[in-house]
């Protein structure tokens, strides 16, 4: 008899989803004959028994879709609610598991997904992982989807930004997501020949781009670029790009403006390398649990799919390293990055 699987998407959203919950589903029924099912909301599902079936019409017209059709949340089942000390949330999930017979759970999500995707497969679930996220920083793979995607939208923001602040002679201050990464920064920044890109990967001197924007200016350039990532060095009660126009609105004379760019960044269909990204990692997942290799997340080194145990992702982040190739590309064209 063909296996019982369900896929759930966990955590913040990001483009691509729909095209790895479409991949995962369509090659379990078409090629490996097991029948699908989808908790909704994420792990919230899970534990409530909440979920959809997934037959091949559900899975039809929804590669290009922004979102999820299952709906996600940030429920983490291992995890205490304040003043709890104790819940049986595992103990649900795995009742939930036997009793609708499931033969594996595949988690979509990033880094907190991972970690509690080990945690249930500590418990004797059958879990494989799909690593999704708009910021790339999932530990143990050079991609997720929805990375792509963000970058895209991120540039276009730029571009539009290098025009207004010409017409004004201004500097502008653009915040993109990236939580403590600052992959979404450093590419859009490069894709849109930002200035000056802020990561929080590497530690930036307020005074030293202040100077940088300065100089620009007394150069005869007409405006200054400033991508930050949100994740930057900065004061608790304000935003990044809040902080640095504010920054060089006191410690220089040119006028400053900032724009934070926010959830645009994670809604809208993916793009075509999101939704080619999902579909090999989903369709992947499909045939690891048709070998019944469970445990483990599917990933991509120098472009070819592999998979990484999940104990070995949860808890770690994928970072920028400042000596990535793309920074000392752009240091020696002249873009800074706040610590020269
Ligand atoms: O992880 C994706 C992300 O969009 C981050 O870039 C951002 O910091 C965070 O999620 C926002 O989360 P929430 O959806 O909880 O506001």
């Amino acid at each position: 008899m063909g296996k019982k699987i369900a896929i759930l998407t966990a955590g913040g959203d990001c483009p691509g989803l729909n095209a790895a919950i479409r991949s995962v589903g369509k090659t379990a029924i078409v090629n490996h004959g097991m029948t699908v099912i989808g908790f909704t909301a994420g792990f919230s599902g899970l534990i409530h028994k909440e979920y959809v079936e997934l037959d091949e019409a559900k899975l039809s017209g929804i590669l290009t879709l922004g979102g999820t059709i299952l709906g996600t949340s940030r429920e983490k089942p291992f995890k205490l609610e304040k003043g709890e000390v104790f819940n049986d949330k595992p103990g649900l999930i795995k009742k939930n598991y036997e009793d609708l017979g499931l033969d594996c759970v595949v988690c979509i999500g990033g880094n907190g997904t991972m970690k509690t995707a080990h945690l249930l497969s500590q418990e004797g679930l059958n879990v494989i992982g799909i690593p999704k996220t708009i910021d790339n920083d999932v530990f143990g793979t050079e991609l997720t989807f929805g990375f792509d995607s963000a970058v895209s939208i991120a540039t276009e923001a730029v571009d539009r930004l290098h025009s207004t602040a010409n017409s004004h002679q201004r500097a502008m201050v653009i915040e993109v997501m990236g939580h403590h990464a600052g992959w979404i920064a450093l590419y859009a920044g490069i894709a849109g020949g930002g200035d000056i890109i802020l990561i929080p990967e590497i530690g930036y001197d307020i005074k030293k781009v202040c100077r940088e924007i300065e100089d620009r200016f007394s150069k005869g350039k007409n405006s200054a670029i400033v991508v930050v990532a949100e994740g930057i060095q900065k004061p608790e009660n304000i935003s990044a790009a809040g902080y640095i126009s504010e920054k060089i609105q006191q410690l220089t004379s040119i006028e400053a403006r900032e724009t934070r760019l926010g959830y645009v960044q994670r809604g809208g269909s993916p793009s075509a390398m999101d939704r080619i990204l999902a579909t090999r990692y989903g369709a992947y997942a499909a045939e690891l649990i048709a070998m019944e290799q469970y445990g483990r997340m599917v990933a991509v080194h120098g472009g070819v799919l592999g998979t990484i145990p999940l104990e070995e992702v949860g808890g770690q982040l994928s970072l920028v390293d400042p000596n990535h190739p793309l920074i000392i590309k752009a240091r020696n064209m002249g873009v800074l990055f706040g610590d020269e």
